[in-house]
């Protein structure tokens, strides 16, 4: 079964059409690329799947029970992982206080000592050494920043990781790297939706689907 199902959505900002009889079915263990022109709504679509924002119409699904049935922070701060387009971290905190802070946002069980363990673990996981870990995000590199937007959606473990442009500001090697650690979530079973406009991202991914631009259509 689907873990998340897109069903006929149609989305407005006001009388401003931007999303038009979307339907689609991810599963577990994919990776998934959106593509489409700027503008042509895949981030807005990202905010839609994340709860972020509500359907003008039509439902989605997570696991089968529509989203509209799901308390919005549990889904949000629990089954979905988002990693922004900006990051969206607190510059003035470590990485690792980063990831500590999102688990304690999802109630995550555990002593601070053992989710301190649990996001050092995971920061090296995506690369970072405990010297990084440490480090304040405004002195790390956007590569790194990268990670720990990464890091950060894998604190408490969701099934499903959506990702806004994860590549778009980094060099060829780090979206290779990048795109590797999305790869192998997928291989243990997280459902991993991407968006982008490369085609080489595209390439690496299990399937896409392109959004087009509703005045072009
Ligand atoms: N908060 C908003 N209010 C009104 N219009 C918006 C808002 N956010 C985005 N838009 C418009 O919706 C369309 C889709 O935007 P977006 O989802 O950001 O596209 P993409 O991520 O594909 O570049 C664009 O025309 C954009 O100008
Ligand atoms: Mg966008």
């Amino acid at each position: 079964m689907a873990v998340l199902s897109l069903k006929d959505i149609n989305f407005s900002y006001g009388k401003t059409p931007v999303l038009k009889g979307v339907s689609y079915d991810f599963e577990e263990g994919k990776t998934y690329c959106i593509m489409g022109k700027s503008g042509a709504g895949k981030t807005t679509l990202l905010s839609v799947l994340s709860g972020l924002a509500s359907a003008t119409s039509g439902s989605i699904l997570y696991n089968g029970k529509d989203i509209r049935n799901i308390d919005t922070y549990k889904y949000r701060s629990k089954y979905i992982g988002v990693i922004f387009q900006s990051y969206n971290l607190i510059t003035k905190f470590t990485a690792l206080e980063n990831v500590v802070l999102s688990m304690d946002i999802a109630s995550c069980k555990g002593s601070a000592k053992d989710k301190k363990k649990k996001a050092l673990e995971l920061l090296k996981s995506v690369g970072l050494n405990e010297e990084e870990a440490n480090r304040r995000v405004l002195k790390l590199s956007g590569g790194q920043q990268q990670r720990v937007a990464i890091a950060r959606a894998l604190s408490y473990d969701a099934q499903v990781i959506l990702a806004d442009e994860p590549t778009g500001n980094l060099d060829e090697d780090t979206q290779n790297e990048i795109m590797d650690i999305f790869r192998n979530l997928a291989k243990n079973g997280k459902c991993v939706i991407l968006v982008s406009h490369s085609k080489s991202v595209e390439a690496m991914c299990d399937e896409s689907f392109t959004l087009k631009k509703l005045s072009t259509k």
